[in-house]
Protein backbone atom coordinates (compact mmCIF):
# COMPACT_ATOMS: atom_id res chain seq x y z
CA UNK A 1 0.00 0.00 0.00
CA UNK A 2 1.66 3.03 -0.76
CA UNK A 3 1.71 6.26 1.80
CA UNK A 4 -0.91 7.74 -0.45
CA UNK A 5 -3.43 5.63 0.04
CA UNK A 6 -2.58 4.80 3.66
CA UNK A 7 -3.27 8.40 4.18
CA UNK A 8 -6.76 8.61 2.50
CA UNK A 9 -7.68 5.36 4.64
CA UNK A 10 -6.80 7.72 8.23
CA UNK A 11 -8.75 10.56 6.45
CA UNK A 12 -12.20 8.40 5.37
CA UNK A 13 -10.93 6.29 9.32
CA UNK A 14 -11.74 9.83 11.02
CA UNK A 15 -14.51 10.68 8.83
CA UNK A 16 -16.22 7.90 9.84
CA UNK A 17 -15.65 8.36 13.30
CA UNK A 18 -17.11 11.60 13.41
CA UNK A 19 -19.98 11.62 11.42
CA UNK A 20 -22.89 11.17 14.19
CA UNK A 21 -25.15 14.87 14.15
CA UNK A 22 -25.61 13.64 18.09
CA UNK A 23 -26.14 11.42 20.18
CA UNK A 24 -29.88 9.45 20.58
CA UNK A 25 -31.92 8.81 23.63
CA UNK A 26 -34.12 6.31 23.73
CA UNK A 27 -36.42 5.65 26.49
CA UNK A 28 -36.32 1.86 27.72
CA UNK A 29 -40.04 1.25 28.53
CA UNK A 30 -43.42 0.19 27.71
CA UNK A 31 -45.34 1.87 29.87
CA UNK A 32 -47.81 4.48 26.68
CA UNK A 33 -48.32 7.20 28.70
CA UNK A 34 -44.84 7.94 30.17
CA UNK A 35 -43.48 8.00 26.42
CA UNK A 36 -46.65 10.20 25.59
CA UNK A 37 -45.37 13.16 28.10
CA UNK A 38 -41.68 12.38 27.44
CA UNK A 39 -42.45 12.58 24.01
CA UNK A 40 -43.18 16.48 24.41
CA UNK A 41 -39.89 17.61 25.76
CA UNK A 42 -39.14 17.01 21.95
CA UNK A 43 -35.98 15.02 22.97
CA UNK A 44 -36.46 11.25 22.61
CA UNK A 45 -35.42 10.00 19.43
CA UNK A 46 -36.81 6.14 19.78
CA UNK A 47 -38.11 3.57 22.29
CA UNK A 48 -36.41 0.48 23.52
CA UNK A 49 -39.21 -2.64 24.51
CA UNK A 50 -38.22 -5.90 26.21
CA UNK A 51 -40.41 -8.73 27.49
CA UNK A 52 -39.81 -7.92 30.84
CA UNK A 53 -40.81 -4.21 30.10
CA UNK A 54 -44.05 -5.40 28.77
CA UNK A 55 -44.90 -7.64 31.56
CA UNK A 56 -44.13 -4.90 33.77
CA UNK A 57 -46.67 -2.81 31.55
CA UNK A 58 -49.79 -5.44 32.17
CA UNK A 59 -50.74 -4.68 28.09
CA UNK A 60 -51.12 -6.60 25.15
CA UNK A 61 -47.56 -6.40 23.33
CA UNK A 62 -48.68 -5.49 19.77
CA UNK A 63 -51.58 -2.99 21.00
CA UNK A 64 -48.65 -1.35 23.04
CA UNK A 65 -46.36 -1.33 19.87
CA UNK A 66 -49.15 0.35 17.58
CA UNK A 67 -49.98 2.80 20.13
CA UNK A 68 -46.28 4.00 20.58
CA UNK A 69 -45.82 3.90 16.77
CA UNK A 70 -48.43 6.34 17.05
CA UNK A 71 -46.66 8.86 19.41
CA UNK A 72 -42.90 7.99 17.97
CA UNK A 73 -41.96 8.68 14.74
CA UNK A 74 -38.21 6.92 15.73
CA UNK A 75 -37.07 3.41 15.94
CA UNK A 76 -38.99 1.29 18.36
CA UNK A 77 -37.61 -1.99 19.58
CA UNK A 78 -39.43 -5.02 19.59
CA UNK A 79 -38.51 -8.10 21.01
CA UNK A 80 -38.83 -11.76 19.48
CA UNK A 81 -39.79 -14.49 22.07
CA UNK A 82 -38.69 -17.41 20.12
CA UNK A 83 -35.30 -19.39 21.08
CA UNK A 84 -35.21 -21.17 17.59
CA UNK A 85 -34.14 -19.66 14.29
CA UNK A 86 -37.16 -20.31 12.30
CA UNK A 87 -39.19 -18.73 15.16
CA UNK A 88 -37.45 -15.59 15.67
CA UNK A 89 -37.46 -14.65 11.74
CA UNK A 90 -41.34 -15.18 11.76
CA UNK A 91 -41.98 -13.61 14.33
CA UNK A 92 -39.82 -10.73 13.62
CA UNK A 93 -41.31 -10.43 9.69
CA UNK A 94 -44.57 -10.27 12.15
CA UNK A 95 -43.45 -7.47 14.37
CA UNK A 96 -41.94 -5.52 11.56
CA UNK A 97 -45.17 -5.76 9.91
CA UNK A 98 -46.51 -3.48 12.81
CA UNK A 99 -45.37 0.04 11.99
CA UNK A 100 -42.73 1.03 9.49
CA UNK A 101 -40.38 1.94 12.49
CA UNK A 102 -40.27 -1.10 14.39
CA UNK A 103 -36.90 -2.62 14.87
CA UNK A 104 -36.86 -6.08 15.64
CA UNK A 105 -34.97 -7.33 18.91
CA UNK A 106 -33.38 -10.50 18.69
CA UNK A 107 -31.13 -12.27 21.84
CA UNK A 108 -27.26 -12.35 21.12
CA UNK A 109 -27.39 -16.26 20.47
CA UNK A 110 -26.68 -18.13 17.51
CA UNK A 111 -30.31 -18.78 16.53
CA UNK A 112 -30.71 -15.04 17.23
CA UNK A 113 -27.51 -13.94 14.85
CA UNK A 114 -28.28 -16.27 12.02
CA UNK A 115 -31.86 -14.77 11.90
CA UNK A 116 -30.32 -11.08 12.38
CA UNK A 117 -28.78 -12.37 8.88
CA UNK A 118 -32.02 -13.35 6.92
CA UNK A 119 -33.65 -10.35 8.23
CA UNK A 120 -31.01 -7.82 7.52
CA UNK A 121 -31.67 -9.05 3.98
CA UNK A 122 -34.87 -8.64 4.20
CA UNK A 123 -33.85 -4.89 4.52
CA UNK A 124 -35.50 -4.90 8.00
CA UNK A 125 -33.70 -3.44 10.61
CA UNK A 126 -32.70 -5.40 13.90
CA UNK A 127 -31.47 -4.53 17.20
CA UNK A 128 -29.02 -7.61 18.51
CA UNK A 129 -29.76 -7.61 22.32
CA UNK A 130 -28.08 -9.29 25.38
CA UNK A 131 -24.15 -8.31 24.61
CA UNK A 132 -22.04 -8.22 27.15
CA UNK A 133 -18.75 -8.71 25.10
CA UNK A 134 -16.52 -7.78 22.46
CA UNK A 135 -16.16 -10.14 20.63
CA UNK A 136 -20.48 -10.82 20.60
CA UNK A 137 -20.57 -7.05 19.73
CA UNK A 138 -17.94 -7.71 16.76
CA UNK A 139 -20.70 -10.71 15.52
CA UNK A 140 -23.80 -8.18 15.95
CA UNK A 141 -21.85 -6.14 13.46
CA UNK A 142 -20.82 -8.86 11.15
CA UNK A 143 -24.00 -10.17 11.17
CA UNK A 144 -25.37 -6.57 9.54
CA UNK A 145 -27.50 -5.42 12.87
CA UNK A 146 -28.80 -1.98 13.13
CA UNK A 147 -27.99 -1.75 16.84
CA UNK A 148 -25.95 -3.96 19.02
CA UNK A 149 -27.33 -3.51 22.68
CA UNK A 150 -24.88 -3.70 25.52
CA UNK A 151 -25.83 -4.32 29.42
CA UNK A 152 -23.61 -1.70 30.58
CA UNK A 153 -25.46 -1.77 34.50
CA UNK A 154 -25.73 -5.42 34.33
CA UNK A 155 -21.82 -5.85 33.98
CA UNK A 156 -21.22 -3.54 36.84
CA UNK A 157 -23.46 -5.69 38.56
CA UNK A 158 -21.45 -8.60 38.49
CA UNK A 159 -17.78 -6.64 39.46
CA UNK A 160 -16.83 -5.65 35.65
CA UNK A 161 -16.95 -2.07 34.00
CA UNK A 162 -19.60 -1.98 31.72
CA UNK A 163 -18.38 1.34 29.95
CA UNK A 164 -14.85 -0.43 29.46
CA UNK A 165 -17.21 -2.75 27.09
CA UNK A 166 -18.65 0.41 25.22
CA UNK A 167 -15.10 1.75 24.72
CA UNK A 168 -13.78 -1.34 23.36
CA UNK A 169 -16.81 -1.66 21.23
CA UNK A 170 -16.65 1.84 19.65
CA UNK A 171 -12.26 0.65 18.67
CA UNK A 172 -13.86 -2.03 17.45
CA UNK A 173 -16.07 -0.79 15.27
CA UNK A 174 -13.91 2.37 13.86
CA UNK A 175 -11.35 -0.40 13.01
CA UNK A 176 -13.28 -1.59 9.85
CA UNK A 177 -15.54 0.75 7.50
CA UNK A 178 -17.81 -1.86 6.88
CA UNK A 179 -19.21 -2.34 10.03
CA UNK A 180 -21.61 0.05 10.47
CA UNK A 181 -24.15 -1.09 13.74
CA UNK A 182 -24.33 1.27 16.09
CA UNK A 183 -24.01 1.06 19.12
CA UNK A 184 -27.12 1.47 21.61
CA UNK A 185 -25.83 1.79 24.91
CA UNK A 186 -28.63 -0.56 27.33
CA UNK A 187 -29.56 -1.50 30.80
CA UNK A 188 -28.42 2.16 32.12
CA UNK A 189 -28.51 3.05 35.78
CA UNK A 190 -26.44 6.59 36.18
CA UNK A 191 -26.10 9.92 34.75
CA UNK A 192 -21.94 8.91 34.73
CA UNK A 193 -23.01 5.95 32.34
CA UNK A 194 -24.94 8.70 29.64
CA UNK A 195 -21.95 10.76 29.76
CA UNK A 196 -18.74 8.97 29.86
CA UNK A 197 -21.14 6.44 27.09
CA UNK A 198 -21.17 9.89 25.29
CA UNK A 199 -17.53 10.72 25.60
CA UNK A 200 -16.48 7.30 23.88
CA UNK A 201 -18.98 8.06 21.86
CA UNK A 202 -21.91 5.83 21.80
CA UNK A 203 -24.50 6.50 18.99
CA UNK A 204 -27.38 6.00 21.06
CA UNK A 205 -28.65 5.08 24.97
CA UNK A 206 -31.98 4.10 26.06
CA UNK A 207 -32.53 5.56 29.21
CA UNK A 208 -35.28 4.35 32.13
CA UNK A 209 -37.77 7.33 32.51
CA UNK A 210 -36.76 8.07 35.97
CA UNK A 211 -32.60 8.84 34.66
CA UNK A 212 -33.79 10.83 31.85
CA UNK A 213 -35.34 13.01 34.11
CA UNK A 214 -32.48 13.18 36.39
CA UNK A 215 -30.44 14.36 33.26
CA UNK A 216 -31.32 18.41 33.33
CA UNK A 217 -31.32 18.56 36.87
CA UNK A 218 -28.49 19.83 38.92
CA UNK A 219 -28.78 22.15 42.20
CA UNK A 220 -26.25 24.76 40.97
CA UNK A 221 -29.10 25.28 38.11
CA UNK A 222 -31.93 25.93 40.57
CA UNK A 223 -29.73 27.61 43.00
CA UNK A 224 -28.26 29.90 40.23
CA UNK A 225 -32.06 30.64 39.05
CA UNK A 226 -33.21 31.48 42.52
CA UNK A 227 -30.51 34.17 42.48
CA UNK A 228 -30.85 35.71 38.74
CA UNK A 229 -34.81 35.83 39.82
CA UNK A 230 -34.39 37.82 43.02
CA UNK A 231 -32.06 40.09 41.72
CA UNK A 232 -34.22 40.67 38.55
CA UNK A 233 -37.37 41.31 40.66
CA UNK A 234 -35.37 44.00 42.67
CA UNK A 235 -34.64 46.06 38.94
CA UNK A 236 -38.83 46.08 38.84
CA UNK A 237 -38.24 45.61 35.42
CA UNK A 238 -40.24 43.16 32.65
CA UNK A 239 -39.23 42.25 29.81
CA UNK A 240 -42.66 41.34 28.09
O1 LIG B 1 -33.55 -2.81 27.40
C1 LIG B 1 -33.25 -3.56 28.53
C2 LIG B 1 -32.11 -3.12 29.34
O2 LIG B 1 -31.95 -1.77 29.29
C3 LIG B 1 -32.14 -3.75 30.70
O3 LIG B 1 -31.93 -2.89 31.75
O4 LIG B 1 -31.80 -2.29 34.14
O5 LIG B 1 -32.98 -4.41 33.44
O6 LIG B 1 -30.51 -4.22 33.31
P1 LIG B 1 -31.79 -3.49 33.25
Amino acid sequence: MNSYVIFLFHVISIAVNINQNSMDFFLDTAEVDVIKDLSETGLVDGITTNPSLVAKSGQDFFSVLEKISRIIDGPISAEVTAIDTEGMINEGLKLSKIAKNIVVKLPLTLEGLKACVFLVNKKIRTNVTLCFSANQALLAAKSGATYVSPFIGRLDDIGENGLDLISNIKSIYSNYIALNTKILVASVRSLDHIAKSAIIGADTVTLPPKVFLEMYDHELTKKGLDAFLKDWAETKQSIL
